[in-house]
């Protein structure tokens, strides 16, 4: 069954960015001129999905805001001769996908998130990607799941190697490879002790889900921080069924934390095509004077 459904799970509180994110949903914040959000979605319908859920709580209205028309600016712009490509672009924002909104009432952690999907999804597979994990890459990450998933028929998961220092703050998977970027993942944990490392590939950001996920979600106590992991209910998945691993191509930079955000917003700004160049030679500049 093709792939055209995606939810982005939104609705954190972002305690690591505080106080940027105190009133603001860190998935609004920017990388250079475009909201992390929105990255996110052109990589979704880049890969070919067409309805997206975003699961949201407070600061929903900014996020619902941003990807609908806005009449005031586009009339603004309208008139301004030097003004017509960015006009074009504030516009195509709210043709990008049928976007959808749901409320996560509590903030009972990703798997809930996730649950909250159920009655978009139905009964079709469907990907899954975080909203403070934006991926940079000629070939979108979401994509590379899905045609995993096509070729399979299994759950998939997009995974990289974390340094043995990071993977406690991860999940950490046992998997067997199978070929190139792809691998056998039979089990998985959440946050593990150094004893319990299974390996150092941690899911990073994007899944493709069978519905069957949302049943064991519902029988999924809270784990890790007292939260529903997804982890917690995919591990279940990948021990009855098994889920495919894939070693994505791509740049991940993690909006959730300070230094994901600083390394986000260099990275892009060296390649932006109005301001590369300019920054370029401020930051040698500066790394003169380091
Ligand atoms: P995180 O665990 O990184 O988000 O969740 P957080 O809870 O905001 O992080 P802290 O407070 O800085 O530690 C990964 C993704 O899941 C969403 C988040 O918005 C983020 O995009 N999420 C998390 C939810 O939608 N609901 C939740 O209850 C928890």
């Amino acid at each position: 069954m093709k792939i055209t459904k995606a939810v982005i799970p939104a609705a954190g509180l972002g305690t690591r960015v505080l106080p940027a994110t105190k009133s603001m949903p860190k998935e609004m914040l920017p990388i250079v001129d475009k909201p992390a959000i929105q990255y996110i979605v052109e990589e979704a319908v880049q890969s070919g999905i067409t309805d997206i859920l975003i699961i949201a709580n407070r600061g929903k209205g900014l996020i619902e805001d941003h990807f609908d028309r806005a009449p005031e600016l586009e009339q603004k712009l309208t008139g301004s001769a030097d003004k017509q490509a960015i006009l074009e672009e504030v516009i195509s924002i709210s043709r990008l996908a049928n976007i959808y909104f749901v409320r996560q009432k509590e903030t009972k952690g990703l798997g809930h998130a996730v649950s909250c999907a159920r009655s978009f999804v139905g009964q079709e597979p469907f990907a899954v990607l975080y909203g403070d994990d934006v991926i940079i890459g000629d070939d979108p990450a979401c994509g590379q799941l899905i045609r995993a998933y096509e070729e399979f028929g299994k759950g998939v998961l997009g995974v990289k190697q974390v340094s043995p220092e990071a993977i406690t703050k991860y999940s950490s998977l046992k998997v067997d490879p199978i070929r190139g970027p792809y691998f056998h993942c039979t089990d998985m944990i959440e946050k593990p002790s150094p004893d319990q490392i299974l390996s150092l590939y941690s899911v990073l950001g994007r899944c493709v889900l069978t519905p069957e996920i949302f049943d064991i979600l519902d029988r999924t106590p809270p784990g890790a921080a007292g939260e529903i992991q997804l982890t917690d209910a995919m591990r279940s998945l990948a021990r009855s069924s098994g889920m495919i691993a894939v070693d994505f191509s791509g740049t991940r930079y993690d909006m959730g934390n300070k230094l994901g955000i600083l390394q986000a917003t260099v990275e892009v700004a060296l390649q932006h095509p109005q301001v590369g160049d300019d920054f370029r030679r401020y930051l040698k500049q500066l790394a003169q004077n380091l």
